[in-house]
């Protein structure tokens, strides 16, 4: 996504595609080992066989009917950078009374809004594993959205997945495992459209580092973006994945990337948009562009995009692949006339889909200026009036936001009953992340600073804060109702202070951090991605002062993902360790909650290792070409599962977390359902309508006495010379009158609809055998088996509340899916001969219950014992 209109980065790359015209001699093009196949035709959108998009689509089809070529190109185009007050804006239909839409970052609240919420980021709502949660938090900002005018909000995001622990833009992310995000993204999804929203889960795909994405931001000169290059299984079952989960879910836009997944742009990749979402998984809305990702005009029409953001080709560059030159593709039999009324009608559908035509607010934000008043089309100065209604629309989400951020801190540690406090005779708190940014809570633009608390990363995955309680000022607070006495030292290098303050206090609470985020921004030397996984602003020598002269350290840390603990972490001194993840705006407020023991806390949706080196990955911080640096992704093995596939001893595993109370696992039982045999589809979308081009030339001109906004997009010539018909069929490669053959993966969204049957029910039940009412996070992890297999994947997670002294018992389906691999012989998913067993337990590594898949009961797998080994060793370790 975008930079703000402040930190706009050198826009070198337009040189890149004029080089050809220059007459001079072309320079050599290296050649590269991957490469994407193509895949064509684009797959027709019909909602035929879709029940929640039938609807949808009969008013879409009836509409773009009555539209004219330029009306249908004007939704696909953007108008251009700033040319509206949103940060993405399309042409609209006047004639038919449809404005263009309105698309606005980000995943966590209203970019630029104000009167907004800023809600806890991705990342946050992972650390709580709990669905409820997450389809509450996607209603309350779709709501948000909603009022103020917004038709798409760009989120929520799984890509970066977050391989790499350095990752600019994991936290914008729902955690490091394909599972896990996926049914966080979906019931975001569900959550955002029920609020009247579109959706658009984003980046698509393996967009997982910020180096080298973009070759304007490059620090490094590349003349192409970086290529993630994977196989096909690596693919399926682990990047695809969630975005499998996002179709299913019903998402209406899907957004692909800046960088190259096997040499081949993420928007003008066929076997992506047309051969992976629109026919595989059977996306019925529209793909559009991240922002400037686009790099050319009829191949990416061809290769599946469906609307092109911010419609210029770069920033500020007053001219558009699309628009009026897709107009012109149109007319010449570029473009077939039919693959634009698909893209029309597939952003049509999406529209209806979320009931965008009931009741649609007027735009009533600006992303700008934070005046009143101003130009609506802000880059020409054009179009004086009101921008910024200051309609508040944050509802009573402040409570939401405080609950989640509460539920998604993680206890790490907690010896001697040190949590929860109860009325310490005197605290002292120390640490920069304790208190106020001296700037004011939006004093960095796009975030981009790690001054005072840490809430949010930064970049345009961000909201204003309508105000944000520090960590220091809800202590503060409790303090003074409690009685307790509070210092406070957060100066992170006032040394001599902190050992004097430490001394006299009963409790230390010291609040350390690290920051993060998207790569036009530098923070400290950090383009988007972290340089290193330690603390910022000194947060290792806080604790060792702090720790030193009080033997009740109590660590908070506010960061976008792991941090390495070796250096404090066993200090006896330090008695207690909160992840508090990026809570959003009711910071300080959640982590009294849970530090007080009000809330229950939330487990890890990442692995925090002992070593940066254990991750087994890295990050590309010097590229390894200059032309286009190859980022070899393939593998499985993401996160835990390269933990528990080398055996090497995390310092927190995925899925870990203390509770408040004590549990106990037991009765684990397998049911086999009579689900019938996997078919592999066979079948087509209808075929293309090959529709002439009837409309005249002259009707493609701009109106007599039109008003030509400056630096805008418009769909329309100044000439009919300009226009060039020479064919009206499309090239040969895009069109098949017969319509596409369906893979045999496909079918239904999310993908062939027997993935989704349900092979297996399994019960467990869980008993508090402690003191308090708690809530526990039910994890579910699946072995496949096979030798070339992760050892375990998580396949299932609930998060219950179970009173002190009682048990509940906890239904887990399995699906086909759940147990399936990729196959890349038969491009489908096989469930493999090899046993596989179901663990259900605390984390990925305290897993007190096994069963075979076959439903025999099994012996217990406890914490620290060594991990399961792969196939034929398991069945030893039974
Ligand atoms: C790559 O960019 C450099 C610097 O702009 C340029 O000199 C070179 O010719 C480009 N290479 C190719 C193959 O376009
Ligand atoms: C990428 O290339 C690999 C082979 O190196 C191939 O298996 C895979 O299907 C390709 N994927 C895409 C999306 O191009
Ligand atoms: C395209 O959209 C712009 C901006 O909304 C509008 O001014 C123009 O009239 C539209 N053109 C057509 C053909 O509807
Ligand atoms: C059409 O595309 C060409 C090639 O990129 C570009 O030079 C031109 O400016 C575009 N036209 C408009 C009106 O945007
Ligand atoms: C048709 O127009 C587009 C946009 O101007 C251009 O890129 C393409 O090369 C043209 N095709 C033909 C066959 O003239
Ligand atoms: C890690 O990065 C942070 C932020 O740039 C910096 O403050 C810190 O000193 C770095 N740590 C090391 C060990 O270099
Ligand atoms: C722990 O704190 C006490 C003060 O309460 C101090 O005397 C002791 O040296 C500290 N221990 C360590 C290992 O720093
Ligand atoms: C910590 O130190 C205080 C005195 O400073 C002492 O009363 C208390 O027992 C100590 N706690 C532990 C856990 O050692
Ligand atoms: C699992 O629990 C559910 C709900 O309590 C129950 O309906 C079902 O029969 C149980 N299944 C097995 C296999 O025990
Ligand atoms: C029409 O003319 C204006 C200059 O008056 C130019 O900026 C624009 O690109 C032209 N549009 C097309 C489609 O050629």
């Amino acid at each position: 996504m975008a930079p703000s209109r402040v930190s706009v980065l050198a826009l070198g790359n337009a040189i890149l595609f004029l080089s050809a015209l220059t007459g001079a001699q072309e320079p050599e093009i290296p050649t590269f080992e991957h490469h994407s196949p193509p895949a064509y035709p684009p797959p027709i959108g019909t909602g035929e066989g879709f029940s929640d998009w039938s609807e949808a689509y009969s008013k879409a089809q009836a509409v773009v009917a009555q539209m004219t070529i330029a009306e249908k190109v004007n939704l696909t185009s953007g108008v251009g950078w700033e040319g509206e007050q949103c940060v993405g804006n399309t042409g609209g239909v006047p004639r038919l009374g449809i404005r263009g839409l309105c698309l606005q970052d980000s995943p966590l609240g209203i970019r630029f809004g104000q009167y907004s919420s800023a809600f806890p980021a991705g990342v946050t709502i992972a650390s709580t594993w709990d669905d409820d949660l997450s389809y509450a938090r996607g209603y309350a900002m779709g709501v948000e959205h909603r009022g103020k005018g917004v038709d798409v909000q760009l989120g929520p995001v799984s890509g970066p997945l977050g391989l790499f622990p350095e990752g600019g833009r994991n936290w914008e992310g729902a955690g490091s495992d394909p599972y896990l995000s996926g049914v966080g993204i979906a019931s975001a999804i569900r959550g955002i459209q029920d609020a009247g929203v579109i959706a658009c889960a984003k980046h698509f795909i393996a967009n997982e580092q910020e180096h080298y994405r973009q070759v304007g931001e490059s620090a490094i000169a590349i003349n192409e973006s970086l290529s993630a290059n994977l196989d096909d299984r690596t693919m399926h079952e682990v990047y695809a994945w969630p975005f499998a989960d996002a179709v299913k879910a019903g998402v209406g836009s899907i957004m692909c990337s800046y960088n190259q997944i096997n040499n081949s742009y993420g928007c003008q990749n066929s076997e992506l948009m047309n051969g992976i979402l629109k026919n595989e998984l059977g996306f019925q809305g529209f793909v559009v562009s991240d922002w400037q990702a686009q790099h050319a005009g009829v191949a990416t029409a061809l290769a599946g995009l469906d609307m092109a953001m911010p419609g210029d080709q770069l920033f500020y560059s007053a001219n558009s692949w699309w628009a009026s030159n897709l107009t012109g593709a149109v007319i010449n039999g570029s473009v077939p006339v039919w693959r634009l009324d698909d893209m029309a009608t597939r952003i049509m559908a999406s529209f209806y889909k979320v009931g965008l035509d009931k009741d649609r607010v007027d735009v009533n934000l600006d992303s700008w200026t934070t005046d009143v008043y101003g130009y609506r089309h802000w880059v020409a100065k054009e179009g004086y009036g009101v921008v910024n209604g200051n309609v508040d629309v944050r509802g009573n989400h402040a409570s939401l936001i405080r609950e989640i951020a509460a539920k998604g801190t993680v206890i790490l540690k907690n010896i001697a009953n040190t949590l929860p406090l109860q009325k310490p005779k005197q605290i002292a708190v120390f640490g920069s992340d304790a208190t106020d940014n001296p700037r004011g809570p939006n004093g960095c633009p796009d975030r981009a600073c790690a001054d005072g608390t840490v809430a949010m990363g930064w970049g345009s995955g961000t909201a204003n804060f309508p105000y944000l309680i520090s960590p220091l000022s809800a202590l503060q607070n409790k303090a003074i109702a409690d009685g307790t006495v509070i210092q406070w030292v957060v100066d992170d290098y006032a040394t001599e202070h902190m050992e004097q303050t430490a001394t006299q206090a009963t409790a230390c609470l010291v609040f350390v951090k690290s920051q993060a985020g998207e790569g036009y921004s530098i923070v400290d030397g950090n383009q988007g991605d972290r340089n290193n996984l330690t603390l910022w602003s000194n947060g290792e020598e806080v604790i060792r002062t702090v720790a030193a002269k009080c033997n009740n350290t109590i660590v908070t840390l506010h960061a976008p993902g792991p941090v390495l603990m070796e250096e404090w972490i066993d200090h006896p001194n330090v008695t207690a360790v909160l992840y508090a993840g990026l809570p959003g705006q009711e910071s300080g407020n959640s982590i009294v909650d849970v530090l007080y023991g009000l809330v229950e806390p939330g487990r890890l949706p990442f692995t925090i290792a002992k070593n940066a080196n254990d991750y087994g990955v890295k990050l590309m911080y010097k590229p390894d070409n200059t032309y286009t640096p190859q980022q070899n992704l393939s593998g499985l093995l993401i996160d835990y599962r390269y933990f528990d596939k080398h055996d090497i001893e995390p310092r927190f595993e995925f899925g870990f977390g203390l509770s408040y109370t004590t549990w106990k696992y037991h009765d684990i039982v397998v049911r086999k359902t009579n689900a019938g045999p996997y078919v592999p589809f066979n079948g087509r979308t209808p075929a293309a309508k090959n529709t002439k081009v009837t409309e005249s030339a002259e009707s493609l001109l701009f109106p007599d006495g039109f008003h030509k906004v400056r630096a805008y997009n418009y769909p329309w010539f100044n000439t009919t010379s300009d226009i060039k018909r020479d064919g009206e069929n499309g090239p040969a490669e895009a069109y098949d009158p017969t319509g596409t053959v369906i893979r045999p993966a496909g079918g239904a969204p999310g993908g062939n609809p027997g993935l989704y049957d349900i092979l297996y029910e399994v019960n467990v039940t869980i008993s508090n055998t402690g003191k308090r009412n708690g809530e526990e996070v039910v994890q579910l992890y699946i072995s496949q088996g096979e030798v070339d297999d992760p050892v375990r994947v998580l396949r299932g997670y609930r998060r219950v509340s179970v009173d002190a002294g009682k048990s509940t018992c906890v239904t887990f389906t399995i699906t086909r899916r759940d147990i399936s691999r990729w196959d890349t012989t038969t491009q489908n998913w096989v469930v493999s001969p090899a046993e596989k067993l179901v663990y259900v337990g605390r984390s990925s590594r305290d897993l007190p219950l096994v069963a075979k898949l076959n439903g025999e009961r099994s012996t217990g797998f406890k914490k620290n014992n060594k991990p399961g080994r792969l196939g034929h060793g398991m069945k030893a370790f039974m």
